[in-house]
């Protein structure tokens, strides 16, 4: 027995040394340390030996021989598993010199050129601009703007809330009206602000809808402010932003925060009729929620989407193509 087990343990050793790939390899493992192999036969004959010093002898002649196998098997195959990695990476080694043969230089997003342009027209016509937070208390949110617990108007706006503080009273801002109470509360009048933003709301997503989209608010507030100078910025906006082609129009809407309110509608020079936001005088109730008078003070606010402005001004035809992200379609803009 002692003798089988030595020609089995020298030749495995002798075939690992003369082996050329792991495959090799995996064959003398399976053939001396397999379910029918040379070791694994011996070792199951242990059993018939006569006296039990032989058995002894053979056990330890037996491990001591598949221990050396198993050494010699592992080092054999880690050099081969390094040999052939080095030589898979070397094959499937791509160029991205192939790829990327220019160097590609990048710019910012479509939606990012349509919100930095509307801060420069706004900033044109005198406004200054403020930010607010993403994640907004329900009284910033609904209440302040006049929309209270139960308001029906509440519908409208799909709300992500967010687990903070008592249930419900913390969401992802649904619009960027928000900003208008933080602008009044924090500012002297006379305010000319825009509020460009991130809001939250879940719809599900279409050609015209996404549920991360992006709005911009406006508010002004000053003695003697009338619907005229909203329709009268509105109108001095269309044209720096679109083009002198474009036109304006305000047509009777209904928003809680604003009294008269309005849709916000272009035309195109084709003729089409495009609405693009809301708008309206601020409401009485939301000048108190902002501290201040409503005997002393008048204002006008509106809140346009980003994403559909720049939709619109380059003809795409689906917002969601703005966010898929295919560079083919980001480097058109
Ligand atoms: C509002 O969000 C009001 N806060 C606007 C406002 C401000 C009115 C100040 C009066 C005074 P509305 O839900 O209609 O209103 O959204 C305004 C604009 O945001 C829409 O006209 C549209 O351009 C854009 N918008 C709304 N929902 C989506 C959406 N799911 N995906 C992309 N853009 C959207």
């Amino acid at each position: 027995m002692i003798d089988q087990i030595r020609v089995a343990r020298d030749g495995a050793l002798r075939r690992l040394t003369e082996a050329a790939c792991s495959d090799d390899v995996r064959a003398v493992e399976l053939e001396v340390l397999g379910r029918k192999g040379t070791l694994t036969d011996l070792k199951a004959g242990l059993g018939k030996l006569a006296t039990i010093d032989e058995k002894k002898d053979a056990g330890r002649a037996l491990n001591e021989a598949t221990t050396a196998v198993v050494a010699a098997l592992q080092t054999r195959m880690a050099e081969f598993l390094r040999a052939e990695r080095a030589v898979l990476l070397e094959t499937e080694r791509i160029d991205l010199t192939e790829i990327t043969r220019k160097p590609g230089r990048g710019h910012a997003h479509v939606v990012t050129q349509a919100w930095q342009r509307l801060e420069d027209v706004f900033i044109g016509l005198g406004f200054q601009v403020a930010e607010g937070p993403e994640v907004e208390t329900d009284w910033y949110n609904f209440e302040a703007l006049n929309m209270p617990a139960n308001h029906p108007a509440r519908s409208m706006h799909d709300t992500f809330y967010v687990e903070h503080g008592e249930p419900g009273s913390t969401v992802l801002r649904t619009h960027t009206s928000p900003v208008q109470i933080r602008v009044m509360q924090q500012l002297e009048p006379p305010i000319y602000m825009i509020m460009p933003g991130r809001v939250f709301r879940n719809e599900t997503t279409d050609a015209t809808h996404l549920a991360v989209f992006h709005q911009i608010e406006g508010l002004v507030i000053d003695r003697g402010i009338t619907l005229a100078d909203l329709a009268g910025t509105i109108e001095s906006f269309t044209k720096a932003f679109f083009g002198e082609g474009f036109t304006s129009r305000l047509r009777p809407s209904y928003f809680p925060f604003t009294e008269p309110s309005a849709e916000f509608d272009i035309r195109t020079p084709k003729g089409d009729w495009l609405e693009l936001g809301g708008c309206g005088m601020v409401h009485p109730n939301v000048l108190t929620a902002g501290g201040l008078d409503p005997e002393e003070w008048s204002g006008f606010a509106f809140g346009f989407g980003i994403d559909r402005m720049a939709k619109e001004r380059h003809g795409i035809s689906d917002v969601r193509e703005m966010y898929i992200n295919d560079v083919r379609f980001i480097e058109q803009f």
